[in-house]
């Protein structure tokens, strides 16, 4: 099965969502790794709870950035993974990481490439579009900027505030999230420069996970 690991800062429920969709038999992955950046965050407590190996570091307690990614993709490789989530984490990775590996995805509550960076809910709101949502992407070196996987649309509604609308975007998240992550499990995810091709299901239920190109 695929190995994943997974990067969190906080809350998690992302995390758990894929969990989830695992526990009901959605997801052929197997978790090997959850890290943080902020030791001891709801999503850790959460991968220990599921019994997952968790790796917690602060980077402050490492001279450089790069020395905090390059102990984190360590301990990431070690573990075998193939495939990197970010899951709420929140920082930029620097190439030198994003390089170590066959691929890494992302979730961001905004229609990219509109809203990247923090706060997108905010963003839709304050700009006064009638439609946001979130969409899967893989990692490169900019902000949000990779190839989009998949996207889902949800109604920006009169009275909403940033935590109404962070709440229905979330609904798709914990759906469009897992989802993406079968497909790549099933070795349907076909990477064409910028454009993602989501390929028919296989014939055998064998599907041999990554990416083409
Ligand atoms: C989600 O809105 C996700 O799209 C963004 O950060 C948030 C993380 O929430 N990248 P959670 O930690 O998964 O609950």
């Amino acid at each position: 099965m695929l190995r994943c690991g997974v990067l969190v800062s906080g809350r998690g429920s992302n995390l758990d969502a894929l969990f989830q969709a695992k526990r009901r038999g959605d997801l052929p992955v197997e978790f090997v790794l959850v890290a943080t950046d902020r030791p001891g965050v709801p999503a850790i407590i959460n991968a220990r709870n599921h019994g997952i190996p968790v790796w917690e570091a602060s980077p402050q307690d490492f001279a450089t950035r790069e020395a905090f990614f390059s102990a984190m993709a360590e301990t990431l490789h070690k573990a075998q993974v193939e495939l990197v989530l970010l899951a709420g984490f929140m920082r930029i990775l620097p190439a030198s990481f994003i390089d170590r590996f066959p691929a890494i995805m992302n979730i961001h509550p905004a229609l990219l490439p509109a809203f990247p960076g923090l706060h997108a809910q905010r963003q839709a709101l304050e700009y006064g579009v009638r439609y946001t949502g979130c969409t899967v992407h893989f990692v490169d070196p900019g902000v949000d900027s990779g190839p989009i996987i998949a996207q889902a649309v949800v109604p920006i509604l009169p009275d909403d505030d940033e935590d109404s609308l962070s709440a229905r975007i979330l609904i798709e998240e914990h759906k469009l999230y897992p989802a993406c992550v079968r497909l790549y499990a099933e070795g349907r995810l076909q990477i064409e420069g910028r454009k993602v091709r989501i390929l028919a299901p296989r014939e055998s239920s064998e599907g041999s996970a990554g990416c083409g190109t």
